[in-house]
């Protein structure tokens, strides 16, 4: 090619029209392209869509159910998972798979939970086949299907052990494969660790319609139920559960009151927090002592960890604390854990209470998103919380910027 330097010249190529393959199509029998405005298309949404038989249940997933759909339901082990599920499967009847109990501990719980037996037809194996023979050769039009975990489950024809990145993919690639084209809605159950790390379970996000987080201290009794993803509805929208000895009961009603004891103390504080469209009144109780440690420790219990180093940060800056040299340890009361940032006033003011050895009386509800330079913002849905915060006779404490904790603390 020539021409002149530092200038382009057009070139015409008629040979072929861009982007039009240079050779033959490949054919795949089979495969055709469909219009969705198509007749088979047209079906009532109320045919496709199912109730789980419990209703906090149904409002996680939107409004319900969706036929063929596979949802991940992860949570630390011992929180309630296999228990919740059982309870689905005794309201509306499904196919258990369990690859980690015994027959036998299964009987015992849906005795325990005065589920219906005959609501439960459980098959005890870790082999994807198994459950591919079994769904390939029943005459019996399963609607749910729990598979207890995929931590458990072995595809025979991928090489590595239960567990493993290669066999979590693919056990649950042919899951979703079995969901579509059987029209069975599959609960994935996959364990995650207090660490958070989801290695497991995390790499299987993206492959599923549905990722339904179940959190709760295995000690305290409350259980929320989340929607991380959920290609059918909205992801914002919680359940909340209390463990009993009779298994999962909802918490409905539109209050959740985590406040154990309205005894004022040293770095506790109140606030109200949204979780999807529920008030939560929740305790949060801070401890600030001196350290002897090279590096101060900072541990947070029911909050994000960065959010909760931001925090400190502002605290030190906005109100003078020298907390970097002070251990210090935040936690949410009641076993939740809490991603409003509505809580941040709560979480320095009780930093500051701990750290200046100053009550807040529990009267006070303390509410706002703090921002990195101190500044206190409105948060959202004000008026539900304020009215949830008046309902329990408190009082909303109004403050401007962070250094209004010196007197909210004084008074
Ligand atoms: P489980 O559903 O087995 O947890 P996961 O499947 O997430 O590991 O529940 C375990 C805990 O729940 C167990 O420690 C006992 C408690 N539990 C109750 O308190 N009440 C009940 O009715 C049941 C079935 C379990
Ligand atoms: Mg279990």
């Amino acid at each position: 090619m020539c021409g002149e330097w530092n200038s382009l010249r057009e070139v015409r190529n008629t040979s072929h029209r861009l982007g039009s393959p240079s050779g033959p199509l490949r054919r795949s029998d089979g495969v055709s392209v469909v219009n969705l405005g198509e007749k088979k298309f047209v079906v009532k949404k109320s045919d496709l869509i199912f109730s789980s038989g419990i209703s906090e249940f149904d409002r996680v997933l939107g409004k319900g159910i969706v036929q063929g759909a596979v949802m991940l339901f992860s949570g630390e082990p011992g929180v309630g998972k296999s228990t919740l599920l059982s309870q689905v499967v005794g309201k509306i009847g499904g196919l258990y798979v369990t690859g980690e109990e015994s027959l036998e501990q299964i009987r015992l719980r849906v005795g325990r939970l005065g589920l219906d037996k005959k609501n439960f037809d459980i098959l005890g194996t870790n082999l994807l086949g198994d459950v591919e023979a079994v769904l390939g050769r029943t005459k019996k039009v399963y609607k749910i299907m729990v598979v207890d975990s995929i931590q458990v489950l072995v595809d025979e024809e991928t090489p590595g052990v239960p567990g493993s990145v290669s066999q979590l993919k693919s056990c649950t690639f042919k899951l979703v494969e079995l969901a579509k084209r059987l029209a069975i809605a599959i609960f994935i159950v996959g364990h995650v660790t207090k660490e958070g790390s989801i290695a497991g379970p995390k790499l299987l996000e993206h492959m599923v319609d549905v990722v339904l987080y179940f959190e709760g201290e295995k000690n305290g009794e409350l259980r929320i139920l989340r929607a991380i993803k959920n290609r059918f509805g909205s992801s914002d929208e919680v359940g909340v559960f209390r463990m009993e000895s009779g298994g999962l009961v909802e918490v409905r009603g539109d209050e959740v009151n985590l406040v154990s004891s309205e005894v004022a103390g040293v770095g506790k504080t109140i606030t109200v927090v949204m979780e999807g469209s529920r008030p939560m009144m929740v305790e949060i109780q801070a401890l600030v002592t001196e350290s002897f440690a090279p590096m101060p420790k900072r541990g947070f219990v029911g909050i994000d960890y960065n959010r909760g180093q931001m925090l400190l940060a502002v605290a030190q800056k906005s109100l003078g604390l020298p907390l970097y040299k002070d251990d210090v340890f935040v936690s949410v009361m009641g076993g939740v854990k809490i991603t409003d940032t509505g809580a941040d006033l709560a979480i320095i003011g009780a930093i500051y209470s701990s750290a200046k050895n100053k009550m807040i009386s529990t009267k006070k509800v303390l509410m706002g998103e703090v921002s990195l330079i101190g500044e206190v913002r409105k948060v959202k849905f004000f008026e539900r919380r304020l009215s949830e915060a008046k309902g329990l006779g408190k009082e909303v404490v109004a403050a401007k910027k962070v250094q209004n904790l010196v007197e909210i603390c004084k008074g």
